[in-house]
């Protein structure tokens, strides 16, 4: 779609007339509560990108027939906003977010944008809605920018028109239960992507199938779901079941090899992994601090035959997810077919030192306590 790019000067703001109260921390549930305001812009592949909004937090009002609800025309980012001791409001890699979100809408055929102009829109709206920002370190304001196809019509074809808008939540921690090491089952009926797939793609499609496999691990007494993908492994000619992301995030393992090599490993962007912007921070704080420390990283494909090995071999040291939303998130157990495989936590603990030293570094970058360039000030 033709690009014409976004107007940062005509930028409209409109305030509510009915500012809501703020919900305490403690009673604070991921995604439920909303600011006063929202962003948006609409799109027309006549006339390029319109004037921005800034309006009270609003319904949207669409035809029935409009080609999100029928086709699946959509794609969205989660980012986070922080307060730091100072009372700044930070962003995060926020340039990682557009640049994916571009990527997402143009395989869905939703039209691309600059990215550094949303990120200017993005602060303008994060700024106004300063106040819902929580202060306390694991609270942040959860941005949520959104695209999709608005065109009428039931026609398969690339939308004449689309929307994207930016709603803010604030948030604490992730699992309600607090910092606690999940059990996950592994899903051999089902699978989330696969090579040429969308899987790599942050698409509202690629979520919901993620419900049931989460259900039928919490029917037998599971947190979440194990995603693996089921291919001949190259090098001995079997068929394998690797390893590939945990419910909505990506999966890290910490293991002792067979030499006693330590090594921190996640799956490779073949493109059935979702990029994440925290699994790419973990690699590169993991490179640049654990290395020197002896430790091995590698993007490298796992199989559970190689994980069940580790941890019968007493070699598993850590599991645990990494995203957005949770920042990192331990795994204390595996449900993999007829084995249960322990993930190297000693009982009791809920967090290996891996997995916190992980979660210190990025929250400290996050909430400003080490100055990074990651971090902006806005
Ligand atoms: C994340 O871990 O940040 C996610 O992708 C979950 C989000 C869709 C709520």
């Amino acid at each position: 779609p033709k690009l014409t790019s976004i107007d940062l000067s005509g930028l409209s703001i409109t305030q509510t007339t009915t500012p809501k109260s703020i919900t305490p921390n403690e009673e604070l549930v991921f995604g439920r509560t909303f600011t006063d305001h929202m962003m948006s812009i609409e799109w027309t592949a006549q006339g390029g990108w319109l004037p921005p909004r800034i309006t009270p937090y609003q319904n949207l009002s669409l035809d029935p027939a409009t080609c999100v609800f029928h086709y699946g025309f959509e794609a969205f980012e989660g980012m986070k906003a922080y307060k730091d001791r100072q009372g700044n409001i930070r962003l995060f890699r926020p340039d990682k977010n557009m640049q994916r979100m571009n990527r997402s809408a143009a395989r869905i055929a939703l039209p691309t944008f600059d990215g550094k102009k949303m990120i200017e829109l993005i602060t303008q709206f994060v700024k106004m809605e300063e106040r819902f920002i929580p202060s306390k370190r694991g609270y942040s304001l959860y941005i949520r920018p959104t695209i999709i196809g608005t065109q009428r019509t039931l026609g398969v074809g690339p939308p004449g028109s689309a929307l994207v808008y930016v709603i803010a939540s604030p948030v604490g921690p992730y699992y309600p239960t607090g910092f606690k090491a999940i059990s996950l089952e592994a899903t051999t009926y089902a699978v989330r992507a696969w090579p040429g797939g969308v899987g790599n793609s942050k698409l509202g499609a690629n979520y919901a199938p993620c419900i049931v496999p989460q259900m039928q691990a919490a029917a037998r007494g599971m947190h979440q779901n194990l995603w693996l993908f089921t291919e001949i492994d190259p090098a001995t000619g079997e068929k394998e079941d690797f390893i590939t992301e945990v419910g909505t995030m990506n999966l890290f393992v910490a293991l002792q090899n067979k030499n006693g090599q330590k090594e921190l490993l996640t799956a490779p962007l073949d493109g059935t992994i979702l990029e994440g912007v925290t699994r790419d921070s973990v690699l590169a704080l993991a490179r640049e601090r654990m290395v020197p420390q002896g430790w091995q990283v590698n993007e490298r494909k796992c199989t559970m035959r190689e994980l069940s090995e580790a941890a019968a071999e007493g070699r598993l040291l850590e599991v645990f997810g990494a995203g957005t939303a949770a920042v990192v998130s331990p795994i204390r157990n595996i449900s993999y077919r007829d084995q249960m495989i322990d993930c190297g936590l000693s009982p009791g603990k809920e967090v290996g030192p891996v997995t916190l030293q992980m979660k210190d570094w990025i929250e400290g970058i996050q909430y400003g306590e080490e100055e990074h360039p990651w971090s902006i000030t806005i």
